[in-house]
């Protein structure tokens, strides 16, 4: 079941994303390349979390032992923050949900450390745009499968892959909702797009195969040929003046 919000809870959702988005923003400016590790991330998230009031949703979520996710390189989704130190030229998507006063928002951005190569480079700017023909999609009367079609197109046709494995979804009320929002599909399928949907769009996008595994942790996704992998997340609400992203500040 799809859950309608009123403008009242589109306004917390957006006060959770609001939040959620200085927080990225603190955590990608806080990494020093070859000082910095993922658990040291982790803390930080921790701690700008609750000096708020907020709570991180994803720790204790099925268990989930963290406050974000930490991908590195060839790791797609839901990295467990460890020891390992971000050196230039690593790539980084953190993922976060935050809870606040009972409602939930959901982001994930990629983070270039020091120099990386032109083709990391592309790859951090082809799925960054991706979520942005996503986002273009959600307007009352499409469909989920209009958005999902929208962002595997733009992908393929700039050479890269989409993972099936992951997707996105419904947000708000919970960290997880109805209805999944892929990103593959045919246009005109899937449910309509109504006014006061709240939905987390969030591309995975790969360099080489569409494929993924996950790692003896039983968290981390990496890509199964070990190319670099990268992941753009916004929370968006849909009105009737078009696609409004609440997952910023
Ligand atoms: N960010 C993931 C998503 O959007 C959720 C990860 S929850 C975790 O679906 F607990 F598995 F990390
Ligand atoms: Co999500």
């Amino acid at each position: 079941m799809i859950v309608i919000k009123s403008p009242a809870e589109i306004e917390k959702i957006r006060a959770a994303g609001r939040l959620l988005a200085r927080i990225l923003r603190t955590l990608s400016e806080s990494i020093t390349p070859g000082v910095t590790t993922t658990a040291d991330l982790d803390a930080l998230a921790a701690i700008l979390v609750k000096e708020a009031g907020g709570r991180a949703a994803f720790k204790g979520y099925m268990g989930y032992p963290a406050h974000i996710c930490t991908s590195v390189n060839q790791q797609v989704v839901h990295g467990l923050p460890t020891n390992r130190v971000l050196m230039s030229g690593d790539i980084v998507s953190i993922d976060m949900g935050v809870e606040l006063d009972g409602y939930y928002a959901d982001a994930a951005i990629t983070v270039p450390i020091g120099e990386i190569t032109p083709e990391a480079r592309r790859l951090l700017d082809i799925t960054r745009q991706a979520l942005y023909v996503g986002i273009d999609q959600a307007q009352v009367g499409k469909r989920i499968g209009d958005i999902a079609s929208a962002i595997q197109k733009f992908v393929e046709r700039h050479g890269y892959s989409v993972v099936r494995e992951l997707v996105g979804h419904g947000v708000g009320r919970k960290i997880h909702e109805d209805p999944p929002v892929p990103n593959y599909g045919k246009p005109g399928s899937g449910p309509v797009l109504r006014e006061g949907m709240t939905l987390a769009i969030e591309p995975m996008v790969n360099q080489g195969k569409p494929q993924v595994v996950c790692l003896a942790d039983k968290w981390t996704i990496v890509t199964e040929d070990n190319k670099l992998s990268a992941h753009f997340e916004h929370t968006v609400a849909i009105t009737r003046k078009g696609p409004l992203i609440l997952t910023v500040e």
